[in-house]
């Protein structure tokens, strides 16, 4: 069945919460905060996540997961790509990240390392950042404008 990555309806919310938990990832603020989440769906089921925070020209990419059955098909990149053009379409010029463990799969879309100390205001005060998740984990950046292309 083919997948499609499609925004989050209310009622999909559980299911994305039960993926960001399988894969220990932070649930917090992704109800409270201006968001957008996509799912990856096939069918009834949803196989992959990926959600936005907004702070005007600056984004805080969060909750990228597939299912661990579905790994390797090219379903994180699609869930990525889409995220990052939905950003762009909202007029973000720079996209922000924590990860501890895929830094390699966000290098490919040009995320960056960058300081915590030069994550704009807005994200820096995100739940993940300020909470969420674990001091060990690395910012990236990418520049979404079209000079960085
Ligand atoms: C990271 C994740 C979303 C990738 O999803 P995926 O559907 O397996 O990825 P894709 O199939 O689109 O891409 C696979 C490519 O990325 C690489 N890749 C996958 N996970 C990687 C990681 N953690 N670090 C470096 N490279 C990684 C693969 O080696 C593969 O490379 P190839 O194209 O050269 O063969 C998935 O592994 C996942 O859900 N992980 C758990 C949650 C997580 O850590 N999310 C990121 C933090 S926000």
């Amino acid at each position: 069945m083919n997948a499609h990555v499609v925004p989050a309806r209310a009622e999909d919310l559980p299911a994305v919460l039960a993926l960001l938990e399988e894969n220990q990832l932070p649930k917090e603020g992704l109800v409270e905060h201006p968001v957008a989440v996509l799912t990856l769906r096939e069918g009834e089921r949803i196989v992959g996540s990926a959600a936005l925070e907004l702070y005007g020209a600056s984004v805080l990419l969060r909750s990228v997961a597939v299912v661990s059955g579905r790994r390797g098909e090219g379903l994180g990149k699609r869930l990525t790509r889409e995220a990052l053009k939905l950003a762009r379409e909202r007029g973000a010029e720079r996209a922000y990240l924590l990860t501890e463990t895929a830094d390699g799969f966000f290098g490919r879309f040009g995320f960056r390392p960058v300081p915590r100390s030069e994550v704009s205001e807005g994200v820096r005060c995100s739940v993940e950042f300020v909470s969420a998740c674990p001091k060990s984990a690395r910012a990236m950046m990418v520049d979404l404008t079209e000079r960085a292309r």
